[in-house]
Order: C-alpha cells, then sequence, then structure tokens
C-alpha cells in the first residue's frame, strides 16, 4: 500500500502541493487526472522517491521513503515499475535490450535466462517474436509496449504509467488502456496512471482522483466521476482541460 500524507511541495517559489494526501490500495487502479503542469508527473516521482517532499511523507508498505538510506530506497524502488512519459526507450538498441535493461542493472542473470523473461514479458504486452526489431523503426503503439514489457521485467508489485496514451490515435490508445487493465489482473499488481485524457480514465480506473491546484479536490470511482459537482472537476470533463482555469 502506498500512503502519502499532507504532502508539501514547491519548486522557487511556486507551490506543487499543499497539503496532498492519498491512499492506494493493493490491486486498485486508481487514474490521476489533472491539466497540464499540475504536478501529476512530479507525483509519481514522489511516489518512488526520486524527488523528495518539503514535508509531509510518502510511505510504501508501511515504510518511510524520507526515513531510510540509500540502499534501502533502491530497495523499495525494486517494487515499482515506471512507465516514462514519452516511453525513454533507446533507439540505438534492440527490442530485446531495451527490455532487459532494470535486470543488467539489478540482478546476475545469465543472457539466456534474461532472453527467457524478455521474451515473456514480450509476449505478454502482444509483441511476441519482435525481440530483434530495431526500436527506432517501431509505431508509436508498439514503443509503448516496449516500454510497459520493460517496466514489468523485474515483476514489480507496483506499476505506475505516465501519460501512456499521449499521441497515439484513438484505437490505439483503446488497445493500450485494455493492456494496462488486462495485466493489472493478469500480474496482480497494484496501477498508478496519471493522464489528462478522461476517456482513458474511464476505460481503466477502479478509482479517479483529480489533482487541482495543489490538492487531491476528487477522489471516487468512475461512476462517481460522472456525477460529481464539483466545479473544477466538471470544467475538466467538459475539455477545458487545456490552460489555466479562471478562478477570478
Ligand atoms: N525538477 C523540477 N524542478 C523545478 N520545477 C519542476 C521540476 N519538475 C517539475 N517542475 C515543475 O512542477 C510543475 C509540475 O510539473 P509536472 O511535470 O508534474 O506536471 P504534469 O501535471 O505532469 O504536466 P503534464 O500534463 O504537462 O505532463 C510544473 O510547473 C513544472 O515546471
Ligand atoms: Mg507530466
Amino acid at each position: 500500500m502506498i500512503s502519502i500524507k499532507n504532502l508539501y511541495k514547491k519548486f522557487d517559489s511556486k507551490i506543487i502541493y499543499e497539503d496532498l494526501s492519498i491512499d492506494i490500495e493493493e490491486g486498485e487502479k486508481l487514474v490521476i487526472i489533472g491539466q497540464s503542469g499540475v504536478g501529476k508527473s512530479v507525483l509519481l516521482k514522489h511516489i518512488v522517491g526520486l524527488i523528495k517532499p518539503d514535508s509531509g511523507t510518502v510511505s510504501i508498505d508501511g515504510t518511510d521513503l524520507g526515513k531510510i538510506g540509500v540502499s534501502a530506497l533502491f530497495r523499495q524502488r525494486k517494487k515499482f515499475g515506471f512507465v516514462f512519459q514519452g516511453g525513454a526507450l533507446f533507439d540505438s538498441m534492440s527490442v530485446a535490450e531495451n527490455v532487459a535493461l532494470p535486470l543488467r542493472e539489478h540482478t546476475k542473470m545469465t543472457f539466456t535466462g534474461a532472453m527467457e523473461k524478455v521474451s515473456e514479458k514480450l509476449e505478454m504486452v502482444g509483441l511476441k517474436g519482435c525481440e530483434n526489431l530495431e526500436t527506432a523503426e517501431l509505431s508509436g503503439g508498439m514503443r509503448k509496449r516496449v516500454a510497459i514489457a520493460r517496466a514489468i521485467i523485474m515483476e514489480p508489485a507496483y506499476i505506475l504509467y505516465d501519460e501512456p496514451t499521449t499521441g497515439l490515435d484513438p484505437i490505439l490508445a483503446e488497445h493500450i488502456n485494455e493492456l494496462i487493465v488486462d495485466l493489472n489482473a493478469r500480474l496482480n499488481i497494484t496501477s498508478i496512471v496519471v493522464t489528462h485524457d478522461i476517456s482513458s480514465a474511464y476505460t481503466i480506473a477502479s478509482r479517479i482522483a483529480m489533482l487541482y491546484q495543489g490538492k487531491i479536490i476528487h477522489s471516487g470511482s468512475p461512476q462517481d466521476t460522472k456525477k460529481s459537482n464539483n466545479p473544477y472537476l466538471l470544467q475538466f470533463l467538459q475539455g477545458k482541460s487545456e490552460g489555466p482555469i479562471d478562478t477570478n
């Protein structure tokens, strides 16, 4: 379980979170929505300890990340798979080399053992037999799948997706959404998905949380979200998700 309590963070004079609290339970598919620049990616980075809070706590399975040393933090981090915004693949490497990277960094697995794992994960994301393809040649949807295969290669308890469908056409986006749901069930994993695509949120989520002006201003099932009267949520759902909301 992930527990974020009273998180406060600012960059220079800009306050990103003001007293943000949220608990994420095992097995959940939590989708975090919010406008561009609201702090969605930075929140994922707090969860894996890449960014530290100014005050407040982030705890993973009862361990406060602020109270542990570097090696303990690395152990916590191994519980996570991270699908970065934009994919972050190495174009100079093959698909298999990209997917195997965490194994090379964190394990002493043999080449044969690693390739077995790579094939297994590629099959799970619908890329059976694609080991030797050139990463640079892949379509957008395939790139996302490779990034997801890499994120699950260490068999994490939690998987974080940062804007997994951005830049994909609606049909490819839907396929990725279905894959996220499918992996959540098959791997018995907890999924946290950051997106500003509300239709993706409805497809994936067991719970939708909205980040707005430093706080979680809504948290509920997709049904509750559709029925909510929260004005900021309504404004977001009506598609005015780009650009600042006029609060004057
Ligand atoms: N390392 C950093 N140092 C200083 N400011 C940062 C840093 N990382 C992010 N920011 C700022 O924090 C704010 C939140 O950034 P974040 O990337 O979390 O937004 P986001 O909600 O993910 O936006 P988008 O939907 O565009 O990806 C932005 O104003 C950003 O410029
Ligand atoms: Mg972001």
